[in-house]
């Protein structure tokens, strides 16, 4: 009788055990699908921009993880430390930064969907951003464009372009070994249709103040890059795909030997 009830306490006990080992499982299943550093594909759907402002999201695109607001490295510190780094260790760029560094390019920061994180003359905005991506963890090997409202990705073109990319940058060998490069261009209509010929000037302005925050930002970040201002501006268009965007600047971005 004892040995009867022994034996029912005991089947109890394992059948309990088997089912939390379900549940377990179950619950990092969840995990493992909501992990915002994987990049999928949206069906469309829409971006929250500020309270209220929503931005639909394009099939296909691909949304970054949403961006921190609170580094641990002081603005003063950034630039204290901040430096061209050129060589760089092997190694990948995860999702995450990658987000950051493209809010810290173009991210927008008002509640209507307007301003950015870089200033504007007369809030045209005529800094489009792309990235020849080679070794981001959770994004494919491939050209993007960053679409600021919605914060996500359009892909351009598939396939690794950092070789193509550095022959057209004199061969400046961190923009193929850098796991990423971010490409910062403008369409000067955008400007001149307000400014005119003064537009030349604002543009090139803009494109100084989004660099330096992708530096200040790599330096928060532990990563390391350098502004690239030697390519051929005919061979960057051919091997981005560009239209209207002349490009500015190259800024591999890597972890510094
Ligand atoms: C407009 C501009 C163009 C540049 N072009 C290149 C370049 O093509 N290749 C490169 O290695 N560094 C380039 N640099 C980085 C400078 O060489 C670097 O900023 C300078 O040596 C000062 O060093 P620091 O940035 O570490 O303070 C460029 C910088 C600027 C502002």
């Amino acid at each position: 009788m004892k040995n009867a009830r022994k034996h029912e306490v005991g089947r109890f006990l394992s059948e309990a055990l088997s089912f939390l080992g379900i549940l377990s499982l179950l619950f990092a299943s969840l995990f493992i699908l909501a992990d915002p550093a994987s990049a999928a594909e949206t069906q469309g759907g829409t971006a929250v921009v500020g309270p209220g402002v929503t931005a639909a999201i394009a099939p296909g695109d691909i949304s970054l993880p949403a961006p921190g607001k609170t580094g641990t490295l002081s603005v003063e510190a950034a630039m204290a430390q901040r430096r061209s780094v050129r060589e760089l260790a092997d190694g990948a760029v995860s999702l995450n930064q990658v987000s950051q560094l493209l809010w810290a390019a173009q991210g927008i920061t008002d509640e209507k969907g307007l301003r950015r994180t870089a200033p504007s003359a007369g809030a045209k905005y005529p800094i489009e951003v792309f990235i020849v991506a080679g070794n981001v963890d959770g994004l494919a090997a491939g050209i993007y464009r960053y679409r600021p409202q919605t914060h996500s990705l359009a892909l351009v073109k598939k396939g690794d372009a950092r070789a193509a990319l550095c022959d057209e940058a004199l061969s400046q060998e961190w923009v193929r070994s850098a796991p990423l490069d971010i490409i910062i261009t403008a369409v000067y209509e955008r400007t001149r249709v307000k400014y005119g010929e003064r537009a030349e000037r604002y543009v090139h302005i803009e494109v100084g103040a989004v660099a330096e925050n992708v530096y200040l930002e790599t330096e928060s970040l532990g990563l390391a890059t350098t502004f690239v201002g030697a390519f051929t501006d005919e061979g960057v268009k051919k091997v981005l795909g560009l239209g209207d965007e002349a490009p500015l600047g190259i800024m591999p971005i890597g972890v510094g030997k």
